[in-house]
């Protein structure tokens, strides 16, 4: 078993959770500066106004990912580095950035596949209705028209969005993530037409890229069925395609096919239209089209499932986990299981080839007294995973084309600041010294025999 020749291993990292240089050359504020600077938005109140520098140290951070080995970097644009006003005047200094970062990762042979929004809307037109405003989907055109002319040339591989789900389901109706809202149905339904409709904007402008692939990442719960019986994956294949449900009620911003469906089949779910008329936002045949512009591949970010089994009365049992079941430092279960499903019940619905976005570990990891970390559950967690994602790419018709792990380095993990370490290289946030972690080295190892050693 293996993974094919032409298969991308990579890391991945967003704009706002490494940069930094929050005022940096012009660059604007962007809803998570804002958002970051509220008494009590974040853990100990830590902001990404510095992160780990990356706008600074882009080169050390370059060779590291040299070091590392793979063929493949995902990293997401700063929209307001770019655009400060959202819209209009480019700045020269702000695209300088990534016209560095991309140049340096070609010639380290290292593939970029580039992000255009990881959730860091520029300020200014959060401050005009955000994803609540229709005119968001000109806004993202342009932005894209601007991404498609100053690195076009040498950028293919694109993601318009990353995790819409978390976007709306943290940002808009949970209020934990920037902008800080907790909206109506009402609002949530209409953001969330607006965002596919940018979405579809974007896409259609990228496409034109010679050469380009386009997609967007995905999240979502995934559901694995608990045995090898029929049933259990069709137990499997439904949830995961069902609304969303959690303590609120129905979550149609959290689901996976609440953005899949519209995006592949152009048209929304059948359980959408359970939604009351006059909750639902006004969808032309015009706008579903545009949404559906065809993409080339489904993105997917896993970092734990869930296992449902079919019962005699035809529901659907999802299992509770064993006591003391391992959990990692975001308390999240541990599913390896579900990297193998998943892109298979995926690429059952959607058809389309898969890369896997993000998949990682949050561990707490520290510096042992030898100044080496020692993060054996990573290692762990990655040969799990990648075990399962072998087994799913060697799957009759099944098309996986690489695999992103989440993430480069530590990082500000959003509402929880510093404290989670999801990285293969550690980061001292007080001296920003990098060090790579035993799991770096141990990565390498893969990418080096392509996961034969696995
Ligand atoms: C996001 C990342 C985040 C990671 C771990 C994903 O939801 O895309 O930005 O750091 O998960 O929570």
């Amino acid at each position: 078993m293996n993974f094919g020749k032409d298969f991308y291993w990579g890391t991945a990292t967003a704009s706002y959770q490494i940069e930094g240089g929050r005022c940096e050359d012009g660059k604007s504020d962007s809803i998570w500066d804002t958002f970051a600077h509220k008494s009590g938005a974040i853990e100990r109140g830590e902001t990404g106004d510095v992160a780990c520098d990356h706008y600074h140290r882009l080169d050390e951070d370059l060779d590291l990912l040299k070091e590392l080995g793979g063929n493949a970097y995902r990293f997401s644009l700063s929209w307001s580095r770019i655009l400060p006003n959202g819209t209009g005047k480019i700045n020269e200094k702000g695209t300088d950035f990534y016209n560095r970062l991309i140049d340096g990762l070609l010639e380290r042979n290292i593939t970029p596949f580039m992000t255009l929004y990881h959730w860091d809307l520029p300020q200014v037109l959060q401050n005009r209705g955000g994803f609540l405003n229709r005119e968001i989907a000109d806004w993202f055109a342009e932005y894209a028209e601007v991404v498609k002319k100053l690195y076009g040339d040498r950028v293919k591989h694109y993601f318009t969005i990353n995790e819409p789900q978390t976007m709306l389901g943290c940002g808009y109706r949970e209020g934990v993530h920037a902008p800080g809202l907790a909206l109506s149905l009402r609002e949530l339904l209409l953001a969330m037409h607006n965002l596919l409709l940018a979405h579809g904007n974007a896409a259609k402008v990228l496409k034109t890229i010679p050469g380009s692939e386009v997609g967007y990442a995905s999240c979502g719960m995934l559901y694995a069925p608990a045995s090898d019986k029929k049933e259990d994956f069709e137990a499997a294949y439904e949830r995961t395609f069902a609304c969303r449900q959690d303590w609120r009620g129905k979550d149609p911003v959290g689901s996976i096919s609440s953005y899949a469906d519209p995006i592949f089949f152009g048209k929304y779910s059948d359980w959408w239209y359970e939604f009351p008329e006059e909750f639902r936002p006004e969808v032309t045949e015009s706008d579903m089209k545009l949404i559906s512009t065809p993409l080339d591949f489904f993105a997917l970010n896993m970092y734990d499932g869930r296992f449902v089994r079919r019962c005699d009365d035809g529901n659907i049992e999802e299992l509770p986990f064993k006591a003391g079941a391992q959990k990692t430092q975001m308390n999240w279960e541990v599913t390896p299981e579900v990297l193998y499903w998943a892109p298979l019940i995926l690429q059952k619905r959607y058809k389309k080839k898969i890369y896997i976005g993000e998949n990682g570990i949050a561990c707490s990891d520290f510096v042992f007294l030898d100044g080496k970390i020692h993060d054996t559950y990573r290692q762990e967690y990655i040969k799990m995973h990648l075990r399962s994602l072998c087994r799913a790419a060697n799957e009759k018709d099944s098309k996986i084309a690489g695999y992103f792990h989440w993430s480069f380095m530590d990082n500000f993990e959003w509402s929880f600041g510093y404290r989670p370490r999801f990285g293969l290289v550690h980061v001292d946030f007080e001296t920003l010294k990098r060090t790579p972690k035993d799991s770096f080295y141990y990565y390498q190892d893969i990418i080096k025999t392509n996961g034969e050693n696995l």
